[in-house]
């Protein structure tokens, strides 16, 4: 698009603490500085050092900046930058104070309590909200540009303490042009969350994240994941072969509607899974609101804020990863092109 005219500047990240070291990068927190005293909290996510001399892992992670870059949903973590320093390219992003979903179920285990059902539905109809949009994103032609997440999982879904629900880590999304397809020959994504399509090497589509938000849902309502097996190739077999149980018999609570919705979810054939996320969207809110009052972001912010509540350090922080970062590393970073 044609400018009207441009600005040139400079930030600057003070990484504060590590959030979360992953396999394949780290996820911080920063200070974005600006001038007079200006400081922004964000987070930060930085590829591992041998992963980044990798094409394919380098070219993921900034197709899933450029990728990301336009989505902008309240339940979608919004990406504000991606940035190179020194050849390390890292992705500046809005920083969600909260946990993810495994440090949540974690927590609940911890603590002994249950999640109750709606919040369990409400969250994941939040999930669905998200998919929902990002799904639909067109390029600025509106052309659909394909969307699929592929890692929909309880680490990448985020419950902020104010209750917003975030999905984040498109880091293996596929999307028309933006990212290499690696389908057929690589597979990506959680192997207990995965679509029998993904787990099948298969080609995916939208209806792909909606059997996984499914396995995400029967997880909060269960407290477990009924795919998990010892490894990721039982597990993969598990999502392809093992009979879907009725949900009713193994949790209290569950009643013959949200069975239905589980079931739709986690078909594994295509034609009877839900066709698209606005579909379970539906459903889901319908679940919790027919009656009237329902689960609203602020009942899950107090319930989260709750279960952490005196929980000790930092609850944005993973497990095993408190420890201050020993190079305080400073990202000078001269600004891309023109806003
Ligand atoms: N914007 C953010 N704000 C706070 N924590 C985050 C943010 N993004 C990611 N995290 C934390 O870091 C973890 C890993 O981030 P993710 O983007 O999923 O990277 P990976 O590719 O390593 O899975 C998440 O599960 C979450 O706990
Ligand atoms: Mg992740």
């Amino acid at each position: 698009m044609a400018s009207l005219f441009s600005i040139q500047s400079e930030f600057r990240y003070e990484i504060v603490h590590k959030i979360f070291e992953g396999g394949m990068g780290m996820v911080y927190e920063a200070e974005q500085l600006g001038p007079r005293g200006f400081v922004k909290r964000v987070a930060i996510k930085i590829i591992r050092q041998k992963y980044a001399t990798q094409k394919l892992f380098l070219e993921n992670f900034i197709g899933e900046a450029k990728l990301v870059a336009d989505l902008i949903h309240t339940n979608i973590v919004q990406t504000y930058h991606l940035g190179e320093a020194r050849g390390v390219f890292f992705i500046a992003m809005e920083l969600i104070r909260g946990v993810n979903l495994e440090q949540f179920q974690h927590q609940l285990r911890l603590r002994g309590r249950k999640l109750p059902i709606e919040l369990a539905v409400f969250i994941v109809s939040r999930v669905a909200r998200g998919l929902a949009y990002a799904h639909a994103k067109t390029d600025g032609r509106g052309h659909s540009l394909g969307i699929v997440h592929r890692d929909v999982s309880p680490k990448n879904v985020m419950l902020a303490f104010e209750g917003d629900v975030k999905l984040t880590d498109f880091g293996i999304a596929k999307a028309r042009g933006l990212l290499q397809d690696q389908e057929g020959e690589v597979v990506a994504g959680k192997a207990d969350y995965m679509s029998p399509e993904q787990a099948d090497f298969q080609v995916t589509d939208p209806r792909s994240d909606l059997f996984s938000a499914g396995v995400v849902l029967a997880d909060l309502l269960l407290g477990r994941n009924i795919f998990r097996a010892e490894d990721a190739a039982a597990s993969r077999q598990r999502i392809l072969t093992m009979p879907i149980p009725d949900f009713r018999a193994l949790a209290e609570g569950i009643d013959e509607r949200l069975e239905r919705i589980l079931e739709r979810a986690l078909a594994r054939r295509l034609e009877d899974r839900y066709a698209r996320a606005e579909e379970l969207l539906y459903d889901l809110e319908y679940y919790i609101y027919h009656a009237g009052y329902g689960p609203t972001t602020e009942t899950l912010g107090r319930f989260n804020r709750e279960l952490f509540a005196e929980a000790g350090p930092a609850p944005t922080t993973a497990p095993g990863s408190t420890e201050v970062l020993e190079h305080t590393a400073r990202l000078a970073h001269r600004a891309a092109p023109p806003l």
